[in-house]
């Protein structure tokens, strides 16, 4: 019971996850739209067999609308290190979801292809700065039991949009034609960026945050509600004390650089969230997602199962096997999940690859092959998914949690921009052997994870030094015993005074 409140404000701001999901799964429907194509010039207005001739510059055209968002959720992953210790974590959600709706807007009534390429690079700011900061804002927010699994809401609602754009666009392409085809596909994701902003006056400051930057009554008030619990009971008083601990070491070790980064004890941990994120896309999720009707189509089945039953069939695949993997994560941890994940990637990587070779000489075997694609999506779902954002979120220290944060989020959408660019390559070069690219990466993935990455499951966020490292600074011990007696003595103070509400 006490816990629903914790839970409401993880799925509330996961809806910036809704919006990431909603954006890419919205895009590839509406660049294949004829009236898309007549009026940013990516087809002409006449046909052959009754399908519009597509323009010499329609893959240009096309790759930069893909392009230019992805630009944009760099720069706004960036903008996290920033805004998110500046304004706040919760304030970041807003500009986030401000910044999402005026680019909608932008595309939606655009004209010129120059103001559709604007709005892209102003939505993927909003959708870059929400990916890093939403998952921060979860971890500070969540209890230490249940956070693994509420940071994959966020997770869970980025599967939620893909399935609701694919399945809004299904709809719109067989009821209507013309303009408003496209401008209501691209039009529609500003109800649930305005969702969000009806969504952010129930979520409290981050306790975290408040705390780092001096404002403690408040913080506590903040940790009570979350934990629906008395702000001086057992449970909050100790967490607060922790909090607070860990806020006071981190003070004295001085002011926050970028070149905080690169010392012992933070390293490792760029490190390891930058590599992980590039890992989540070296699974190829985007390449199923995205190639997912061509592969379909090249298999042999028709158009319209390959453009839309398969590929609605697999966005809801995606978010239904997003449940395990929210269970998963606070039971065998991330570790074991992650390993696991990898090796099925792979290996569903290289059958697809097989079946698809074998195909050629009995096409019966095409099944086989879309059988594991589903096994690839349901595997990514339940593991590299969720878990990498979760991992990602808890393991900074408060005074680079935003700066490392935005350095992961950035390599995921860099690395997203780069496979998005190659795989249309790699596909028609060495066409399904680009499976068996993808398949070594699980398995890569799998090894260094057993390797180079602990386990983070079941510790609060102040233990992550323990795993980790220590930054170098003032002797721990000192500082322990120091603000542990400072934490006591602040609590009985906050104590005495009256409980705000
Ligand atoms: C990945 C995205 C992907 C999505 C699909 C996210 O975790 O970062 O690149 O499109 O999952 O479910």
């Amino acid at each position: 019971m006490g816990r629903i409140y914790n839970y409401l404000v993880a799925v509330a701001s996961a809806m910036g996850g809704f919006l990431f999901g909603y954006e890419i799964g919205v895009i590839d429907q509406v660049l294949i739209m004829d009236s898309f194509g007549l009026e940013f010039g990516l087809k002409y207005n006449h046909s052959v067999n009754g399908t519009l001739v597509k323009t010499p510059n329609s893959a240009d055209i096309s790759g930069w609308i893909t392009f230019t968002f992805l630009v944009g959720c760099v720069v706004g992953a960036a903008l996290t290190s920033i805004l998110a210790d500046r304004i706040g974590r919760r304030y970041s959600i807003f500009v986030g979801s401000v910044l999402f709706m005026i680019g909608g807007a932008m595309q939606t009534g655009a004209s010129h292809i120059a103001v559709l390429y604007v709005g892209r690079i102003i939505s993927g700011m909003g959708v870059g700065l929400m990916s890093a900061v939403v998952p921060l804002y979860i971890s500070e927010t969540a209890k230490t039991d249940v956070r693994g699994t509420l940071i994959s809401t966020y997770q869970l609602m980025i599967t939620f949009g893909i399935l609701i754009a694919s399945c809004i666009n299904a709809a719109i392409l067989s009821t209507l034609t013309g303009d408003v085809e496209w401008r209501l596909a691209l039009g529609m994701q500003m109800v649930p960026a305005a969702i969000l902003w009806g969504l952010i006056i129930i979520l409290p400051f981050s306790p975290r945050w408040l705390v780092d930057r001096g404002r403690e009554e408040e913080a506590l008030q903040s940790l009570a509600k979350l934990r629906s619990a008395p702000a001086d009971s057992e449970a909050v008083r100790t967490e607060f004390a922790s909090i607070k601990e860990s806020a006071l070491h981190e003070k004295k070790i001085g002011s926050v650089t970028w070149l905080e980064l690169c010392k012992a004890g933070i390293r490792n941990r760029v490190a390891i969230g930058v590599v992980l994120q590039c890992f989540q896309q070296w699974t190829g999720i985007n390449v199923i997602l995205y190639y997912a009707a061509e592969l379909f189509k090249d298999m042999g089945f028709s158009s319209a199962h390959a453009g839309v039953t398969f590929v609605i069939a697999n966005a809801a695949i995606n978010f239904v096997a997003t449940f395990p993997g929210m269970w998963l994560v606070e039971r065998i941890g991330r570790k074991l999940l992650m390993i696991i994940g990898g090796f099925l990637m792979g290996g569903a990587h290289m059958l697809i690859c097989l079946f698809l070779g074998l195909s050629h000489e009995t096409p019966g075997l095409s099944w086989a092959a879309m059988v594991f694609v589903y096994v690839f999506t349901i595997s990514f779902a339940s593991t590299w998914g969720p878990v990498v954002w979760v991992y990602q979120s808890e393991i900074f220290p408060m005074r680079v949690r935003a700066k490392g944060t935005a350095c992961c989020t950035m390599s995921n959408w860099i690395w997203n921009a780069i496979i998005a660019k190659i795989t249309p390559i790699m596909l028609t070069s060495i066409t399904f052997y680009t499976y068996i690219v993808f398949g070594s990466f699980g398995i890569i993935m799998a090894i260094f994870v057993w390797i180079f990455v602990p386990e983070t499951k079941g510790k609060s966020l102040e233990d992550m030094d323990d795993i980790f490292g220590h930054v170098p600074g003032e002797p721990v011990d000192d500082i322990r015993q120091k603000s542990i007696r400072d934490s006591v003595i602040a609590m009985d103070s906050l104590k005495n005074k009256p409980v705000l509400h």
